[in-house]
């Protein structure tokens, strides 16, 4: 048993090798959406709650001279990436209040690009952490121009490319339009979905 026990856990270690600690922490943003959409153009995205310390990103709406706290982000990068990027990849993070033991707390929960079996959809989601300890979000850049983008390398590649195929949709579980992100070059059938850019306004 202790055998297997151990097998297992180097087993972790080995697939967790390339774990990171992102802990440098940007002063805080918002994030806007560009798009051909009227409606949707310089909407601000939201984290809204779809299940325990989940969120997904949606559009609130509503009067947009006040920030929400809702609305608030920070990006971790990692201090070993020391800047050798031209972007420097990192995690979009959100401070999720809580009632704990001791009272009033926040968790730092990442953002995380999780696909869906049988479906180009995949879920955007502010998660509290992944079960074996990683943070379970998903490694994303911004470029010049302050887009969010997903770099993406290859071994034949030494530089990443930079993906972009974020989506808004109508969604049921937030009943707002909502943030996705589509996996490959196809486009979704579902006629409420809307390609956008999200970029990065920071907070003065
Ligand atoms: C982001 O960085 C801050 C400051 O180091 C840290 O407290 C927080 O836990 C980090 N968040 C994640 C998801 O790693
Ligand atoms: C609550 O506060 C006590 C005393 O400071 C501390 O020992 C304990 O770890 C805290 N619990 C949590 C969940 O933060
Ligand atoms: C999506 O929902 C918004 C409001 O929640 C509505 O204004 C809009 O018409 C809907 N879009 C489609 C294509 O159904
Ligand atoms: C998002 O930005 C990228 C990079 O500039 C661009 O190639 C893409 O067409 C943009 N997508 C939308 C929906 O505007």
């Amino acid at each position: 048993m202790k055998v297997t026990l151990f097998s297992i856990a180097s087993g972790l270690l080995l697939c967790g090798a390339k774990a990171q600690d992102y802990l440098d922490q940007s002063p805080a943003f918002s994030l806007e959406l560009l798009s051909d959409d009227t409606d949707l153009n310089g909407a601000f995205l939201s984290a809204c709650h779809v299940g325990a310390a989940l969120e997904q990103l949606c559009i609130l709406g509503g009067d947009s001279t006040s920030l929400l706290d809702a609305e608030v982000f920070s990006f971790n990068t990692s201090s070993s990436d020391d800047g050798q990027q031209a972007e420097n990849p990192g995690l979009v993070t959100f401070s999720l209040p809580y009632t704990g033991s001791n009272g009033s707390a926040t968790v730092s929960e990442p953002l995380g690009i999780f696909p869906n079996i049988g479906d180009i959809l995949a879920t955007v989601e502010l998660t509290p952490g992944g079960i074996d300890g990683s943070n379970g979000g998903s490694v994303l850049a911004f470029d010049d121009d302050e887009l969010l983008n997903v770099p993406w390398s290859t071994a034949a590649t030494d530089r990443p490319a930079f993906l972009y195929s974020w989506y808004i949709c109508n969604a049921t579980l937030t009943f707002y339009p909502t943030l996705y992100w589509v996996v490959g070059s196809g486009a979704p059938n579902d006629p409420t979905c809307c390609p956008v850019n999200v970029t990065r306004v920071w907070n003065n």
